[in-house]
Formats: structure tokens, sequence, C-alpha cells
């Protein structure tokens, strides 16, 4: 038996209650969606910056009324200290998703950008260690490689941040680690690399290249490539990061205090997932006359993006379960529902 499936074994028979900020989001609601049909309680928090209540009211729908009486929403800021200290209130293990995403978007406002990840973070992260709470597992970020060229990347080898996201997550790592041997607290950082999967949003100017490209191709418009779409990356599948969280929270002493990569070791460049998208979507149904248009590279983006998991693997016992491929074919039947609704 794999060790994830040693721990939903384990949380099933000895229910804990868990604290998910960014409920509301992409991974924070698929979280949400796992520990409540695993029968845990969960606190939600999120403030709607960029999550929508109709994740929410999705995973409602998919978990029983009973396993839903199991969550509480907070409607609340992480940069207010007062309403973290509140959420953690007997909590035994904090996931904070809650952050600005998107590099694009902390060029134009970094300002907006550091008091979410920055100020936010730490809130969270003291209001967790002084109720207590048995672990902070966060979302850190692949980001945090920087210009450092290595491939694949492994978790001490980092360079300089490319854009002022990449620096929150960074100083995410480095308050937690000081937390960590400060006050002997158990924070677990996860860099996750390209996440994917169902409820990431399609909309908006930032929305991530697999939304947004399944949204121009559904919709008939065309798709835009920056740079010559030989830019690789490691797509990790919501599942593989759902698992890592689990793992994560319940580490062993050999596990905790670390930083781990959350990807799969697969490079897949843009023109390939590209090229997966419109088959997937062919095989559901929708054939496109969509043009790939390839325009400049974008400021702040790294060229080649793939993890080394090994520590992931022999630390936590990771088991990543999908690939690419797989994650896309499952993820497309909702992308198809959603923009229909
Ligand atoms: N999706 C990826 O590929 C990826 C890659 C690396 C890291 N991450 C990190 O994973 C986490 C989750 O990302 P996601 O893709 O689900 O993004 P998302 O935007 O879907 O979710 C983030 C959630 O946090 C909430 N939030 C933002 N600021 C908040 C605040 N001040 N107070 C309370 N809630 C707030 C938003 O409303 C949203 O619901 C983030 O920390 C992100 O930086 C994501």
């Amino acid at each position: 038996m794999s060790r994830y499936e040693e721990i939903k074994m384990q949380l099933a028979q000895e229910p804990k209650v868990w604290l998910v900020t960014g409920v509301a989001g992409f991974i924070g609601s698929n979280l949400l969606e796992t520990l409540l049909l695993l029968d845990q309680k969960v606190v939600g928090l999120d403030n709607f910056s960029t999550g929508h209540q109709y994740n929410l009211d999705e995973v409602e729908k998919v978990v029983s009324d009973s396993q839903w009486n199991n969550f509480i929403f907070i409607n609340g800021d992480i940069r207010d200290y007062g309403g973290c200290a509140r959420a953690v209130e007997g909590v035994d293990h904090v996931l904070h998703q809650a952050a600005l995403g998107s590099v694009p978007r902390s060029i134009t406002d970094p300002l907006m950008t550091n008091s979410a990840n920055i100020t936010g973070f730490l809130n969270l992260l003291h209001a967790a260690k002084e109720a207590g709470v048995k672990s902070f597992t966060y979302a850190a970020s692949s980001s945090t490689y920087g210009d450092h060229p290595e491939l694949p990347k492994t978790e001490e080898n980092i360079g300089n941040p490319l854009s002022p996201y990449a620096v929150t997550k960074y100083v995410n790592e480095l308050y937690a680690s000081v937390y960590a041997r400060t006050y002997e607290f158990n924070c677990i950082g996860l860099r996750y690399f390209n996440v994917f999967g169902k409820r990431q949003d399609p909309n908006g100017a930032y929305a991530a290249v697999i939304p947004k490209w399944t949204a121009s191709i559904i919709q008939g418009e065309d798709v835009f490539i920056n740079g010559d779409g030989e830019t690789s990356r490691d797509f990790c599948f919501i599942e593989n990061v759902i698992q890592m969280n689990l793992l994560a929270a319940l580490a062993d002493e050999e596990g905790k205090n670390e930083v781990y990569n959350v990807a799969v070791g697969d490079r897949t460049t843009l023109n390939e997932l590209c090229e997966a998208i419109f088959t997937a979507l062919e095989e559901n149904g929708i054939y496109s006359d969509s043009k790939r248009i390839y325009r400049d590279f974008r400021v702040g983006d790294v060229r080649h993006s793939q993890a080394n998991i090994s520590k992931a693997q022999s630390r936590l016992g990771y088991q990543p379960s999908y690939r690419i491929k797989e994650g896309i074919s499952i993820a497309m039947p909702w992308y198809k529902e959603f923009l229909s609704r």
C-alpha cells in the first residue's frame, strides 16, 4: 500500500480539523473536495479576490450533505491578523493556498502581490504557530528557481528571482525556515510546478496557459503562444498536488521542515501542450479552426522548467499518479461543461 493510501485510511478512521486558505480558488477548492470526501472537518478562508463562490457550490454538489456540514467558511482576508487568529482556532493542520498568483500580475502590481503573499503569509504563519497547530503546509512555487540553469531542478539549487511574485514565494520559504528553527514550528513548503485541472480559472488577464488555451479553442478564438513555443514546463495535474499536501501535512520526522518540488518530472513544450489540448478537445467532440499565433516572449518567464522529484519520493513517499496527457483528458470534459454554463 502506498503512503498516500495509508494516510487516507488513517484520516478516515481519525478525522482531523483542517484550515484551507484560498479555499474558493482552484487548488483550495480541490483540496476541500478531497478532505470532505474523506470525512474531515474543514475550515476554509477566502476573500474571493481571485476565487469564486461557484467553486464552493460545485464542491457542495459532489459531497454528501453530512460531509458538507463538516465545512465552515470564513469570508476573510489573510492580511487581517485577527481573522487569521480566529481561523486557526482548534485546527490540526493548515494547508495555506491563499495568495495572488501570476508573474505578470506581480509585475503590474507588486505592492498588492506583496501584501497578500508576504504580509498575509506571515500573519497566517504566526497565527498558526501561536495556536499550536500540528503542521503548516504552504504553497511555494517553482518560480523560486529563477535564473538557476540546472535541469531538472533540485530543491537546494535556486537562482535569482525573476519577478516580484517569485520574490514573495521565496520570502515565504525564508520565514517558514526561520519559524521552524526559532520556534520548532513544523512548516513544509510545496514548490508547485504549473498545476492544472478542473476549476482552474480560464477567465481574466492572468489566466494560466492550459485553461486560457482551452477556453480559446472551445470558443473558436486564436491561441497565442509566447515566443517560439519551445519554452517547456513540468505540468502537474491537481491530483498529484492534493496527494503532496496530505503527505506533507502528515509527514514524519524525516519529512518535516523541508521544501519539496511538486511536479511529475516531465518536460512538455508549449507546442506539445497546444497539440495535446487540441487532441483532447477533439476526443470530446470539439473541432476548432483556432489558429496558433506566435508572439514575443513574456517578461519574467523562465525558458525551461522541470523538476527532480526524488526528494518528495524518498522522504514523503510521493508517487505522482497522473502525467500530463491523462490530466488533460480528465480536465477537458469539465472545461467543456463549464464554458457552456
Ligand atoms: N496554479 C499553479 O500552477 C501554481 C503554481 C505555483 C504556486 N501556486 C500557488 O498555489 C496557491 C493556489 O493557487 P491557485 O492556482 O489555486 O490560485 P487561485 O487564484 O485559484 O486561488 C487563490 C485563492 O486565494 C484567495 N486569496 C487571494 N488573496 C487572498 C487574501 N488576501 N485573503 C484571503 N484569500 C485570498 C483567492 O481569492 C483565491 O480563491 C497560490 O499560493 C499560488 O501562488 C500555484
